[in-house]
């Protein structure tokens, strides 16, 4: 990976997350809905028929960080994983610190993420599971690295162009101590994505075309709760992950170029920009051009009440895993390659549930503990593509708030 701290470095405004905003409404749509979007798509999808297999006989010995608004550290099934062993847990709230360890049966807990790395030697841990507040992951991700832990994060793995000079960091801090680093993107263990990948690495679906994702959440007129008030105005491109994963996690391309329309939105959280990122958009709409010659479009709504979705569909030169009356079907049927193809999620070992978000939870905690169990097991959202995902949106936002001017993405 060639990142030059020059191509990445773009100012050196304060951390967002050192900046106390205000706190609203979990569900975020003015007190309507009862559960945060996401949180209620519990069905994993058809699973194959073909049982699970052990993969080996070791337990990774994990730290987990952050039991938030989401609930985040609990619901990615490292205690009911037979390959895991939740050793530690932390969060800055004592009361959630609680929580967390009722939750995971972790013996030991920490008074913040770093106490519970600066220990990681003496508690044998050999990965972190990161689940704080946004703004606060590529900066606990750097310092686990060097401590020679395993990271996986939430989303997203960079946040806002302030932190785009930690990227070259992350990078640095990834090679120097041979771990792995992961994001937990949702998106690439749907059953739509994780069917469109099968699909495009068999090389069924030929050249990608064209990729279209969205991620609509309606913001509401309270906004959305959260640690120090980072989602209180949120530029909805620097939250991109859930619309380019659809692309990233089917292609592993990256995007190059990017052009973005911002809308702005009367609601409280953007209304005349009052907000720590100065931001009066409330949806961005950004078309990209992809590094294998072809094109994205990327819709991130906050604006727009009554209608929720992460969906995407990729096109490419021999058919289309696209959606048509409701459900997602395959244009090149007829296609020799695709005959032998299974395109349904594997099964999890018995007793651990999928979670949520289209039932990806679980998946992309097998696949971080395969990353770090079996030799050469390659992650679907390693740190190439979280950064391949998550850069191209900090660049859309910068190019809204320039009218839609073209800017050329930095490459991992
Ligand atoms: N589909 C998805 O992938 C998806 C959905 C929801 C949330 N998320 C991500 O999950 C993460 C958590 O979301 P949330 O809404 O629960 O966040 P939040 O802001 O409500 O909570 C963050 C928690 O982290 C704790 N924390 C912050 N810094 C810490 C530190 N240094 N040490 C220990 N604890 C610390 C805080 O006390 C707080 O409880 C976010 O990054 C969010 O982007 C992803």
């Amino acid at each position: 990976m060639g990142i030059s701290r020059k191509n990445f470095f773009i100012g050196s405004v304060a951390a967002v997350a050192t900046i106390g905003l205000k706190a609203a409404d979990s569900a975020g749509t003015g007190g309507k809905r009862k559960m945060m979007q996401g949180f209620d798509e519990t069905d994993a999808g058809k699973i194959s028929k073909v049982p699970w297999k052990p993969f080996s006989d070791r337990k990774v010995r994990v730290g987990i960080a952050g039991e938030g608004v989401c609930n985040f550290g609990s619901a990615f099934a490292y205690q009911t994983h037979p390959n895991a062993e939740v050793v530690a847990v932390t969060d800055l709230n004592p009361a959630k610190c609680a929580l967390l360890q009722e939750r995971t049966g972790a013996k030991k807990t920490y008074s913040s993420c770093e106490e519970m790395i600066k220990n990681a030697a003496a508690d044998r841990l050999e990965a972190i599971y990161i689940a704080t507040d946004a703004p606060s992951h590529a900066r606990l991700a750097i310092l686990a690295l060097e401590y020679g832990l395993h990271v996986a994060s939430a989303v997203p793995a960079i946040f806002g162009k302030d932190q785009l000079e930690l990227v070259p960091k992350i990078v640095e801090a990834a090679k120097k101590s041979g771990r792995l680093y992961m994001m937990n993107e949702t998106t690439a263990f749907r059953p739509q994505c994780f069917a469109m990948r099968r699909i495009f690495e068999a090389g069924a679906m030929g050249a990608h075309v064209y990729t279209e994702g969205e991620y609509f959440h309606y913001w509401g007129e309270k906004g959305i709760s959260s640690y120090n008030g980072w989602r209180h105005g949120l530029p909805p491109q620097y939250y991109c992950t859930h619309s380019n994963g659809f692309y990233t996690c089917t292609t592993h391309g990256s995007f190059t170029e990017v052009t973005c329309i911002g809308i702005k939105s009367d609601l409280p959280d953007f209304k005349d920009a009052a907000n720590v990122y100065g931001n009066p958009y409330g949806s961005e709409v950004a078309l990209f051009k992809t590094s294998d010659g072809g094109a994205a479009r990327m819709a991130v709504v906050w604006g727009v009440p009554g209608y929720g979705c992460e969906m995407g569909r990729v096109h490419g030169s021999k058919g289309s895993y696209a959606a048509k009356t409701g459900a997602y079907w395959y244009s090149g049927r007829e296609n020799e390659l695709f005959a032998k193809l299974d395109i349904l999620k594997p099964q999890l070992p018995p007793g651990v549930p999928a979670g949520q978000h289209g039932g990806s939870h679980a998946y992309l905690t097998d696949d971080f503990l395969r990353g770090i169990l079996i030799p050469g097991h390659k992650m679907c959202v390693d740190l190439k593509t979280a950064l391949d995902t998550t850069v191209a949106g900090i660049f859309a936002h910068m190019s809204a708030m320039k009218d839609g001017e073209t800017l050329k993405i930095p490459q991992v």
